[in-house]
């Protein structure tokens, strides 16, 4: 194979320049696995300035393509990120969003998907995120492999991060998963969670530091409340989430077959069916390959299948 043809090669659109979609943007850019960002928002000033901003860091980065455009404009892009919409105010849950954000997304969805390329997969990042994905994927009428929502992927990292901090330990020698809705509802899967393989109640009673971590409530909240923490002091997140994207999109332009907590389409997990919900899934070219079953414990199965029932709620008042 020639230099040329390794070079990398993929296309991804943002739809959303805002605090979410810019920075997106900008991690992308960094990443190095992408050739080419167009930044689509309803607002095109502020979408060509943020690229104009981006392309300034040219000479930084491997080559990439970076630019302002419309919505035709998604329909040759590998993956399509779906990042407009309202975002949480202080206090202000996620499922507070969602009547703003369904009829944003009514309106946008068949813009990107009349003439979308055959194998586009779209990334939906917007919040509720669950609730819009599964908006997403009724509206467009794609296979449901090729929707997909951030989910908690941004939470697991949260989880992991909290763990790697109270343990002393790499947060990439954590392995632990948040499934579930990613808000409120959300599941810490204590059950899967281990240390170099060696699962976490074993692992914890024999570690040398002084902790509490056995307080397992104070660390889901930590978790479960971090948006919150961090909306009240300065108003958006959005530096993890567009990493946590990155790694998502990354996972699909490389065909990696990366596990990643994403939001997908469930079809009898738990008893579960016709609602989003993160689960661990293997995540390639194609979008979800396969969903991989976790045996949860009885109650982070309740959990689970509480904040399923409670969306499939929210779902069903909607006029989809
Ligand atoms: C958060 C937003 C992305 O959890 O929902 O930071």
């Amino acid at each position: 194979m020639t230099i040329s043809e390794q070079a990398i090669k993929g296309k991804v659109a943002i739809i959303g320049a805002g605090d979410v979609g810019a920075t997106t943007a900008y991690a992308l850019m960094m990443s190095g696995s992408v050739s080419e960002i167009v930044l689509v928002d309803i607002d095109h000033e502020k979408a060509e300035g943020e690229a104009m901003d981006l392309r300034h860091g040219a000479s930084f980065v491997k080559p990439v393509d970076i630019y302002a455009g419309d919505y035709e404009d998604a329909h040759d892009a590998d993956v399509v990120i779906i990042a407009a919409g309202a975002s949480q105010k202080p206090g202000e849950t996620r499922l507070e969003l969602l009547g703003r954000n369904v009829d944003i997304f009514h309106d946008m969805i068949p813009r990107i998907t009349d003439g979308l390329a055959d194998d586009a997969v779209l990334l939906v990042v917007a919040n509720p995120v669950d609730v819009l994905s599964y908006v997403t994927w009724k509206v467009s009428g794609l296979p449901r492999h090729r929707v997909i929502g951030t989910g908690t992927v941004l939470d697991t990292a949260r989880f992991r991060n909290v763990l790697s901090e109270n343990c002393n330990i790499d947060a990439r020698n954590v392995h632990a998963y948040v499934i579930g809705e990613h808000g409120d509802g959300e599941v810490l899967v204590w059950s899967a969670t281990h240390m170099a393989g060696v699962p976490f109640d074993d692992y914890c009673p024999v570690c040398d530091l002084d902790c509490d971590m056995q307080n397992r409530e104070v660390i889901a909240e930590e978790v479960r409340g971090a948006a919150y923490e961090i909306i009240d002091r300065k108003g958006a997140t959005y530096y993890a989430i567009g990493l946590a994207t990155t790694e998502i999109v990354e996972s699909i332009i490389r065909d990696e077959n990366s596990i990643l907590t994403v939001s997908t389409l469930l079809d009898g997990q738990y008893g579960l069916e016709d609602v989003y919900l993160s689960l661990p899934a293997v995540v390639n070219r194609g979008g979800i390959r396969r969903v991989v079953d976790l045996d949860l414990d009885e109650r982070e199965r309740e959990q689970f299948v509480e904040s399923g029932e409670m969306l499939k709620e929210e779902i069903g008042k909607l006029d989809i």
